[in-house]
């Protein structure tokens, strides 16, 4: 594997800068919100051109991400989020669009031939652990002591949504199936519409308040992970960033999602998507895990 001695740059997508991250429009994302478009798509057709196993790893590993929302959601409903009409009303859509990504993936591995992750339904059915019980009993508490607090569940989902473009606009361009890519680019567009949700609402929390920006720093610096990392084990977090993120290419990508979080109010330090993303691709390199690139990213990434 080489997924870091690579130079040349992929063909770049234009990805939007911050002064492009489109206004949101709590009506307009109701009304255009459905299960993922899938028009002029059979996803049958995937099973024409194999998947590598490194391809199947991640979409695995996204397949759940997508599945866990519920678990996000559920910690942005105890949350004041209940009591704000615009988010409550996004949250709804929201996890119902996740659902239909995770579905979608999960297809595309069956008709290829690859059993889909269970490990989204394995772990809801799991008792929770303490250390997530005290979590999920500070996150409440926090909350409750301050509306303030919100401005970090907002901010966090700004960055997950983020690289969750960049994710699958990057898995998309690797893919030598067409398919793959047809149907990682449709998904691209949802993920935008939420990015935008919690963008704006971020930026609106975190602009009024000194307190709500200390908060979504310390939080963020003592926390964060990147997306996936409290359910999946260490390595696959890392194959996955290293196979997407792991070239001069996937590096300016998140290096992108970095300096569009920076310009949040107070959020000036911010570079933990690259830091985090960055120390999982060394050791995944480290550990020698074997990674194979579709012939199509050839010359990209391999
Ligand atoms: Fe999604
Ligand atoms: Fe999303």
């Amino acid at each position: 594997m080489s997924t870091t001695s690579n130079t040349s740059a992929a063909p770049a997508t234009p990805s939007r800068t911050f002064e492009e991250v489109p206004s949101f429009n709590i009506d307009k994302f109701i009304s255009a919100s459905r299960p993922l478009d899938l028009s002029g798509i059979r996803l049958e057709d995937a099973a024409k051109y194999p998947l590598s196993p490194s391809e199947v790893r991640v979409m695995r590993y996204m397949q759940d991400t997508e599945f866990y929302t519920v678990h996000y959601m559920k910690a942005l409903m105890e949350t004041h989020a209940l009591a704000d009409n615009e988010a409550r009303a996004f949250m709804v859509c929201w996890g119902y669009e996740e659902c239909f990504h995770g579905r979608a993936l999960a297809r595309i591995q069956e008709v290829c031939g690859h059993e889909p992750s269970r490990r989204s339904i394995d772990e809801f059915a799991r008792p929770r652990k303490s250390t997530e019980v005290l979590q999920d009993f500070g996150g409440r508490l926090l909350s409750f002591l301050s509306k303030d607090f919100l401005a970090t569940h907002m901010t966090w989902g700004a960055i997950n949504e983020l690289t969750a473009i960049h994710a699958y606009s990057r898995l998309a361009e690797l893919s030598a199936n067409p398919i793959v890519d047809q149907v990682m680019r449709r998904i691209v567009k949802d993920e935008r519409r939420h990015f935008a949700f919690y963008y704006q609402q971020g930026k609106r929390r975190l602009q009024h308040s000194v307190l709500a920006q200390r908060m979504a720093s310390l939080s963020l610096k003592a926390l964060w992970e990147p997306v996936g990392g409290s359910m999946a084990p260490t390595e696959d977090r890392d194959f996955v960033g290293a196979y997407l993120f792991g070239d001069e290419s996937g590096r300016a990508r998140l290096a992108e999602v970095d300096s569009t979080i920076a310009k949040l109010p107070g959020m000036e330090w911010f570079n933990l998507v690259s830091k985090h993303t960055n120390e999982g691709t060394r050791r995944c390199l480290a550990a020698g895990t074997p990674m194979h690139r579709p012939e199509r990213a050839a010359g990209t990434g391999d």
